[in-house]
């Protein structure tokens, strides 16, 4: 059977993009030495850029988005991998400009797919994906430069985001004390149940965007919405203490001066989790397996269809979204 069910985004002839699921067949798939049964993939905000026509993410339609996508080879043209194992892909160009998760379906180069390590599942695998990835590759980065558990507090934005909610709870399960900012005032009920002690306002986190130091309060942040937001966070680091950038559902630009990076010696760390080289995707893969395993995974899932994504889409690029969307091929 080579005919299989994808999400297809079309260009229309006004300049719209309009969604359906079709029926694909594996012709339509380009040249790479695995052929993989995609068993789940999730949805994150670049998916929904992609899904919107958004050039940055992908120049060329009709198109199969889906950054993420966890199942088992059919085809291997590589010795590293035989038909049967259970793979996850994540970043490189998968979903942006080539075909991704949201089809039953991928081909792909074996060097953008890590084996699937035991003591994860693929729907595991899945409620984690990308976001849950750049939340461990942001701790591990500020752990790296020095954030411990009695530093201080550690914040977290775009809280009941995909990336946000994975931090808040790994954060909270590492032994941090942690602050979620979010906007959803309904929510703060979820993350306080994934581990978060204090809930703070959009407004709240964003009051003294003008003023160039703010109180030492963070022993570190993860950033997951970049603006003001983003340099209030740094700030208000303590001395020594570092944020993790990795979003920009805000805006990609704030306003900064050197003041907290030369009279605090603070670090404003880059995170990517794309082209992040393999080996260092294996690491943080097996990190998530193994001593970061998330206890509950399933508080963060919501489940989702090849049929139900297109509403989801509009939810995520709404900033509604709440948790991790999976979607599950097989339904
Ligand atoms: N660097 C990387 O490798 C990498 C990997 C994954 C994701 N990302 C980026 O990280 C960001 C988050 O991704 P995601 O998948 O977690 O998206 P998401 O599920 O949509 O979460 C983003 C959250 O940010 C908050 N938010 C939305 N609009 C906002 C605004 N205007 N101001 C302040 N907060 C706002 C909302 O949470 P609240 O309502 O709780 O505030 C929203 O749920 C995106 O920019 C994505 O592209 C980067």
């Amino acid at each position: 059977m080579s005919v299989f069910r994808a999400f297809l985004v079309e260009k229309d002839a006004a300049g719209g993009f309009q969604r359906a699921v079709v029926e694909r067949d594996d012709s339509d798939l380009p040249a790479g030495e695995l052929l993989v049964e995609v068993r789940y993939s999730s949805l994150n905000y670049k998916d929904g850029l992609s899904a919107s026509g958004s050039p940055g993410v992908t120049r060329n339609y009709p198109h199969t988005p889906g950054i993420d996508a966890a199942g088992v080879v059919l085809q291997s043209a590589d010795a590293a991998f035989k038909p049967g194992d259970e793979v996850i892909a994540i970043g490189f160009d998968l979903g942006m400009n080539t075909p991704g998760g949201f089809g039953q379906r991928i081909r792909i180069p074996a060097g953008w797919a890590v084996p699937l390590p035991s003591g994860l599942s693929l729907e595991d695998s899945m409620i984690l994906g990308t976001a849950g990835f750049t939340a461990a590759l942001c701790v591990d980065k500020l752990e790296g430069a020095g954030m411990k558990q009695d530093g201080g507090p550690v914040l977290v934005t775009g809280a009941t985001g995909g990336v946000g909610s994975v931090a808040v709870k790994l954060l909270s399960q590492l032994g941090y004390e942690v602050h979620a900012v979010t906007g959803k005032e309904s929510q703060h009920g979820f993350l306080r149940g994934l581990g978060a002690s204090e809930v703070l306002s959009r407004e709240a986190a964003l009051e003294g965007a003008g003023k160039p130091l703010l109180r030492e309060t963070w022993g570190g942040v993860v950033d997951t919405v970049g603006g003001d937001m983003l340099f209030n966070g740094v700030k208000s680091l303590k001395y020594g203490a570092s944020l993790a950038a990795c979003g920009l559902v805000a805006s990609p630009a704030f306003s900064a001066t050197v003041l907290p990076f030369i009279l605090r010696h603070v670090n404003l760390l880059g995170v990517d989790s794309v082209q992040l080289p393999l080996a260092a995707k294996r690491d943080i893969w097996g990190k998530l397996a193994g001593a970061w395993k998330l206890s509950g995974l399933a508080e963060l899932k919501r489940s989702l269809t090849l049929d139900s994504l297109s509403g989801a889409i509009d939810e995520i690029l709404a900033g509604q979204m709440v948790g991790r969307g999976v979607v599950d091929l097989s339904a």
